[in-house]
């Protein structure tokens, strides 16, 4: 008997969603000197590449923003939402405890019945996502799935905090995938350290109708930066590997958008030339694990990533979690 033909999975969508609120260093910088906390655009800049950050209106959730972009890659894709078999919202800013975020986005799309559920890995998040789509669809448990990155960061940052708050911003990506016949997503590697937990944390939770703990953010800054910069590089040689590819092969790369210097230095060591690096970071700031769908879906609306090219995903934050996925789109 001849053996069934491998089943892949590929993107056919990209979609993304920010809130119109854009917020400049100079404005952020103003309205936090009116609390006394003094910072500035030229050290946002000098520091981060961040320039302007997205803030969403306190009414507007996760699933609000991540439907956005969700219906935006539906379209991309030329996918009718009824044929959606899976949901899967990475997020650390969910509408609620429970239920998922992505299962509010089921609801807002209107399409009833197939699996839904978050992922958390913070930063990570959206790596992780579609890393278990990838494996859902090539084991057969799903056919067609919506992967969002969806975060409202702005609700656990501490405008008292300059170290943070400064940092992060709202909104949403996401992609089709499909099962394909021939290979999109060639390889993924996930990872996780909880020894760090401690170096980016939000370690409030509910208790008793109660917020037992701090609910805001929480980071050191410099530990982060150490590790981010030595895991991004050993991630992305250990993908390459995996899916049988060199760096030569790579026509983009777009890791998490944290820090243009830690982007910058991931790039250099993987021998990239720096126009192969997608940032975003200095419009969008880091919006978590929606950070790394929203710069492929504003590259390929460009017509920088077209059909074909080939594409590396990072992912680094809180856990201490990482990950890497390569596709050809
Ligand atoms: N404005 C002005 N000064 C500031 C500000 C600010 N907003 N924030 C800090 N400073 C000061 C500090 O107080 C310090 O002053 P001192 O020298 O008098 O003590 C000085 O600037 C330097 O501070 P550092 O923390 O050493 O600055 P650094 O160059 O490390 O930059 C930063 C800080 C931007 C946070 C950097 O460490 C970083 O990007 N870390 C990684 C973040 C990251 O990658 N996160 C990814 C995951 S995010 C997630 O998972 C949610």
């Amino acid at each position: 008997m001849t053996p069934p033909l491998p089943r892949h999975s590929r993107i056919t969508g990209t979609g993304s969603f920010l809130p119109p609120n854009r917020v400049s260093n100079a404005q952020l910088a103003a309205s936090l000197g009116a609390d006394g906390i003094e910072t500035s655009d030229a050290w946002i800049v000098e520091r981060t590449g961040i320039r302007f950050r997205h803030f969403a209106e306190a009414t507007v959730t996760c699933s609000d923003l991540g439907v956005e972009a969700a219906r935006r890659a539906l379209a991309a894709a030329d996918c009718d939402p009824q044929a959606i078999d899976l949901i899967i919202v990475a997020t650390s800013t969910p509408d609620m405890v429970f239920p998922s975020a992505a299962c509010m986005v089921q609801e807002k799309l209107g399409v009833h019945g197939c699996a839904a559920f978050d992922v958390q890995a913070v930063c990570s998040g959206f790596v992780y996502a579609l890393s278990v789509a990838d494996s859902m669809i090539k084991t057969g448990l799903a056919s067609k799935a919506l992967v969002i990155g969806s975060e409202v960061f702005s609700r656990i940052l501490d405008f008292k905090d300059r170290t943070t708050c400064v940092l992060f911003g709202d909104g949403a990506g996401a992609v089709v995938l499909e099962a394909s016949d021939t290979p999109g997503i060639l390889a993924t590697e996930l990872h996780a350290d909880g020894r760090h937990v401690g170096i980016l944390c939000v370690p409030g939770t509910v208790s008793g109708g109660k917020v037992l703990g701090d609910p805001l953010l929480k980071m050191d800054g410099p530990a982060v930066f150490k590790l981010a910069v030595s895991v991004l590089d050993s991630v992305a040689r250990s993908v390459l590997a995996k899916a049988d590819r060199s760096e030569a092969d790579v026509d983009w790369l777009i890791p998490h958008q944290a820090n243009i210097r830690i982007m910058q230095s991931t790039a250099k060591k993987l021998k990239l030339a720096p126009e192969k690096l997608i940032a975003t970071v200095d419009r969008h700031g880091n919006t978590s694990a929606a950070s790394i769908p929203l710069a492929l879906d504003e590259a390929v609306r460009e017509g920088r990533i077209k059909r074909g090219d080939t594409v590396m995903l990072e992912g680094v934050g809180g856990g201490f979690t990482w990950g890497a996925a390569l596709f050809d789109l």
